[in-house]
C-alpha cells in the first residue's frame, strides 16, 4: 500500500532562524520503505521523461539523484559548490538572502543533446535549480524535467523554472 511520504518530513520551527519552519528529509531518508517509495516515484517520472543523465546540486541533490541514476542504469553528474571538482568547468551563480554563491559542472559531465534530469530534495526560491539548469545548458543539455521531494510555494520557485517541467512529491 502506498505510505503517505509526509509522514516522514519533520517540520521544525525556527530553524535556521525565527519564524522560518525548515522541512527535514532526513526522516523519509531513514526509513527504508519511505526513501525507496519516494524514490521509485521519481524514477517513474524520470523514465517518462526520457531521461538520459541525471544532475543535482550538492548536497542533497546527490542523495536524491543517484537512487534515480542508478535504477535507471543512467549516468549522475554532480553541481557542486567552488573548489570541488578537480577538472575543467563551467560555473554559474545564484543569489542567495545575503549575497551570491555558485555552481559547477566538469565540462564533460553533460554530452550535447542528452536529455537531463535536474533534481534536488526541495524547491524554495529556485536559485539553486536555475543555477543546475544553466549549467546543463550551457554544455548542451537538453532539461527534459525537473524533480523534488518537496516545493515551498510561497517562495515562488516555480516562477524561475516556469519553461520547464515541474514534478515534485508534496507541496507546503
Ligand atoms: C537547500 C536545498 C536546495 C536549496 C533550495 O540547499 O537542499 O538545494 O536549498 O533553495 P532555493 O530553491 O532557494 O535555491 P542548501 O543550499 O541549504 O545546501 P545543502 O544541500 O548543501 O544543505
Ligand atoms: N528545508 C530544507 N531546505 C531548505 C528549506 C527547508 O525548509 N528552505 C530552504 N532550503
Amino acid at each position: 500500500m502506498a505510505l503517505d511520504l509526509t509522514k516522514y518530513i519533520a517540520s521544525v520551527p525556527d530553524y535556521p532562524e525565527k519564524g522560518v519552519i525548515f522541512r527535514d528529509i532526513s526522516p523519509l531518508m531513514a526509513d527504508g520503505a519511505a526513501y525507496r517509495e519516494a524514490t521509485d516515484k521519481l524514477v517513474d517520472y524520470a523514465k517518462d521523461k526520457g531521461a538520459e543523465m541525471v544532475v543535482g546540486p550538492e548536497a542533497r541533490g546527490f542523495i536524491v539523484g543517484c537512487p534515480i541514476a542508478y535504477e535507471l542504469g543512467i549516468g549522475f553528474a554532480p553541481a557542486r559548490k567552488q573548489g570541488k571538482l578537480p577538472r575543467e568547468t563551467v560555473k554559474a551563480t545564484y543569489d542567495l538572502e545575503y549575497g551570491t554563491s555558485a555552481l559547477y559542472l566538469h565540462k564533460d559531465a553533460i554530452k550535447p543533446g542528452q536529455k537531463v534530469l535536474v533534481t534536488d530534495d526541495l524547491l524554495a526560491t529556485g536559485g539553486t535549480i536555475s543555477a543546475t539548469i544553466k549549467l546543463v545548458e550551457e554544455l548542451g543539455g537538453i532539461v527534459v524535467g525537473t524533480a523534488f521531494i518537496i516545493e515551498l510555494k510561497d517562495l515562488h520557485g516555480r516562477e524561475k523554472i516556469s519553461d520547464y517541467d515541474i514534478f515534485s512529491l508534496m507541496e507546503y
